[in-house]
């Protein structure tokens, strides 16, 4: 091999050492580390293929250079070789083989999508399934429970054991409902109703899951991720109880939260988040109407992310809540480019960083009645 080539082989081999260290098994969204039926029947799929793959591959790669080898051209030698077009007893072997190798992808891949695709109808929904109203914005996602009575958005909570049925649509462009470790993957379509559903099992770890966006919604889609939360039963009905306990808008004069202590900067948060016009996109149950396709802030308290996941809220960490909700408020571009929260404050207002740590106390208390309770949402760590 002349000495460039060499050059040209060694420099790619590094350069595909370099980038397979990209690559990681068990990172928070991996598909090769699946916690649940679906995504682990997908996976033992991978794997079966993979390894078939293999086998083709280095077969195939023996048969190839075996051959370069032992009928390699010799110096003089003008001799046609002797010619296997034709020899029908070697066609038929080969379709027969490359048949039976179809057969082992296909059959195995069909009865994977029959196990994990079909669509449940409505008459087979049970009681005991959990149901959700998806709808994908730009760029965030909206968790509505229809039987709960429950609207939240960017993390859905759901219990360990349960089936999960996703009623999906999508509010402007195609989006794709997407946790690797949890579920398989389902566009959100303008004006079509699709529907995804999952299960998890004693198997599965409760806390916290990562998903995210999987198709191209322009502007933010990188950043239009999501969490699911996989509570023990007690967990989700303390949770969901947070939404119920609340009387709705118009049955209450009450403040949506009941602090133990009264926190002098928590009411004047309350009171500027309607005079700045917070209150106008955003629902909060018992407090403020907000538009239905603006996020809702209930119980916001028990978030453990902002801006559709951008920003970590850890549960156990009240210091770095506040920071990442000061930094999000005071310039949302700045976190999560394009996104469509306008930046309240002018540049050098001077009460800006006081009404932001009031805005963000007020909205850090609720659904939070005290420091225990910080963990209804889900003390899992990040
Ligand atoms: Cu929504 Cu990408």
């Amino acid at each position: 091999m002349p000495k460039r080539s060499w050059f040209r082989l060694i420099s790619l081999s590094i350069l595909s050492i370099l980038l397979l260290g990209g690559c990681s098994f068990d990172t928070i969204q991996s598909a090769l580390d699946p916690q649940a039926p679906i995504p682990r029947a997908q996976h033992d799929l991978l794997i079966w293929v993979s390894w078939l793959s293999l086998i083709v591959i280095v077969a195939v790669g023996v048969v190839l250079f075996g051959s370069l080898v032992r009928y390699r051209a010799k110096a003089n030698d003008k001799t046609i070789p002797s010619q296997t077009h034709g020899n029908t007893v070697l066609e038929i072997s080969l379709i027969a083989l490359a048949t039976v190798i179809t057969i082992l992808v296909v059959v195995p891949g069909v009865r994977t999508i029959f196990k994990t695709e079909g669509r449940i109808q409505t008459e087979d929904i049970t009681a005991d399934d959990i149901v959700v109203n998806v709808t994908g914005y730009q760029w965030w996602w909206a968790f509505d429970y229809p039987d709960l009575g429950i609207t939240t958005a960017n993390e859905l909570h759901i219990p360990k054991g349960k089936r999960v049925i996703l009623n999906l649509k999508s509010a402007d462009v195609l989006h794709s409902f997407w946790v690797p470790k949890l579920s398989g993957k389902r566009d959100l379509i303008p004006n079509q109703a699709n529907q995804l559903w999952f299960v998890t099992d004693e198997n599965t770890p409760e806390g916290i899951y990562y998903g995210q966006c999987a198709e191209l919604c322009l502007g933010a889609h990188a950043y239009m991720r999501f969490r699911v939360i996989v509570d023990s039963e007690t967990n989700f009905a303390a949770w969901t109880d947070k939404f119920t306990s609340i009387a709705p808008l118009q049955a209450s004069t009450e403040p949506s939260i009941q602090l133990v202590q009264a926190d002098p900067l928590v009411e004047q948060g309350k009171a500027l988040f309607k005079q700045k016009g917070c209150g106008a996109c955003h629902a909060i149950k018992g407090y403020s109407g907000g538009a239905p396709d603006k996020p809702n802030l209930t119980n916001f308290g028990l978030r453990n992310s902002l801006a559709a996941g951008v920003l970590d809220m850890p549960a156990d960490n009240i210091d770095v809540r506040k920071a990442n909700l000061a930094r999000w408020l005071h310039n949302p571009q700045e976190v999560k480019p394009t996104n469509r929260m306008p930046t309240l404050w002018a540049n050098g207002d001077p009460k800006a960083d006081e009404e932001i740590a009031a805005i963000a106390a007020y909205l850090l208390s609720l659904g939070v009645e005290n420091e225990a309770q910080a963990n209804v949402g889900g003390n899992y760590g990040n």
